[in-house]
């Protein structure tokens, strides 16, 4: 049976969750699943934003023909080419055979690499940026966003009703339970966590592409934000544009320290947890603490983006770094962190080398300076090494 959420007399949401999902995109654990949002407009023509990925492509369509109810699909817009939102145009096409595509130049290359329709000329409707579109009451038009996340990338603007179709902006992690806009829910609570985990790993390479789409967004007036994950913003815009904001610029949100830590049989976790332990009695408040063998490298490169300090802890490993170590600094060097703070501990029994391979990775991250000295360990930290561990804390604790 359909499962619609209404967003205006004439908008609705008709896309799906999937909660079975283990890994979005193959790398990202959702434990609370994904929502692929799609939206149908019922004007005197009707419009399609987007489809959906193809695991929930069932509710999908349940969806589509209620609101439809009988009547033609006139138009697809298509912002965004990746298989999560595009999977169906080719269903959407064979349901419905006079449909109009409308997207720009790049998305038509992209269309044609996916599928293989061979659509007639007069199927298309290339937009350009600004064009418009207009529908009956409702006049759409069309914002270039490119990388934010892919190339092809664009967003559409409802000039009528101020409602900016996002695309990958403004999304999150996380299946929508029930409600459909953020201020139905906890949003700070239950979801910000998953919106910076999401945004850091899916577009936080791309800070200047999204300061742009920003940049242009900040000239149009906008009441709705319509993401294609994730719920749908009408109140507190601003807030969520903020953490934008500070996530494309590479400032921090916390001015607190982050340690993450690898530990083989637990001698660097314990250097670890003591330098956390004296930074707290030096009055560091919300220090986070990550085991990086334990913990996906998605949530501690969501946290290096929001913690202004990061100390890294590592056991010398094969002559180099600690494998996850070495893949989470990879992956946050991957995702253009800059802007930051950090300290460095290394551990090896006999040779170790891990904190100057750490270093050799961290310098080449844009505006980030090393703090202090590194703390070298010799299998485990001893009583001898206290002052120099109260030295490192106190010289992370100055520069806060
Ligand atoms: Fe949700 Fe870039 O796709």
């Amino acid at each position: 049976m359909y499962n619609i959420k209404t967003i205006t007399k004439d908008l609705f949401w008709v896309g799906a969750n999937d909660r079975r999902i283990a890994l979005f995109e193959s790398v990202y654990p959702v434990p609370t699943g994904v929502s692929y949002n799609s939206y149908l407009l019922k004007d005197e023509k009707t419009v399609l934003l987007d489809t959906v990925d193809k695991s929930v492509n069932h509710q999908f369509f349940e969806n589509i023909e209620h609101i439809l109810n009988g009547r033609n699909l006139d138009y697809l817009v298509i912002n965004h080419m990746e298989p999560d939102h595009c999977a169906e145009i080719g269903t959407i096409i064979s349901k419905y055979p006079d449909v109009k595509i409308v997207c720009n130049a790049k998305t038509q290359t992209m269309i044609a690499q996916f599928f293989e329709l061979n659509l007639p000329d007069n199927q298309w409707h290339i937009v350009k940026e600004g064009d418009i579109l207009e529908t009956g009451s409702h006049k759409l038009t069309f914002v270039f966003a490119p990388m934010v996340h892919w190339p092809e990338v664009m967003v559409t603007y409802d000039i009528t009703d101020k409602i900016l179709f996002s695309a990958d902006a403004f999304g999150s992690f996380g299946a929508i339970d029930g409600n459909i806009f953020a201020d139905e829910v906890d949003f700070d609570l239950r979801y910000m966590d998953e919106a910076r985990r999401y945004y850091t790993n899916i577009v936080g390479k791309y800070g200047p592409q999204v300061q742009a789409l920003l940049k242009k967004a900040s000239d149009i007036e906008i009441e709705i934000i319509c993401p294609l994950h994730g719920y749908v913003w009408r109140k507190d815009l601003t807030k969520f544009i903020d953490k934008y904001q500070k996530w494309s610029t590479y400032e921090p949100e916390e001015k607190s320290v982050l340690i993450a830590y690898a530990s083989v049989y637990g001698n660097t976790q314990n250097c670890a947890e003591i330098l956390a332990t004296k930074l707290s009695e030096l009055g560091v408040k919300n220090i986070k603490m990550y085991d990086v063998s334990t913990v996906h490298p998605s949530y501690i490169v969501s946290d290096a983006f929001k913690y202004s300090h990061i100390i890294f802890a590592s056991t010398t490993y094969n002559m180099g770094i600690f494998v996850n170590m070495e893949i989470l600094l990879h992956d946050i060097t991957a995702h253009n962190l800059q802007n930051r703070k950090i300290a460095v501990i290394e551990n090896g029994s006999w040779a170790p080398v891990s904190g100057n391979l750490m270093t050799e990775i961290i310098s080449k991250w844009k505006n980030t300076e090393i703090i202090g000295n590194k703390l070298q360990l010799k299998s485990s930290l001893k009583n001898l090494q206290e002052k120099e561990l109260e030295n490192l804390a106190k010289e992370i604790v100055n520069s806060l």
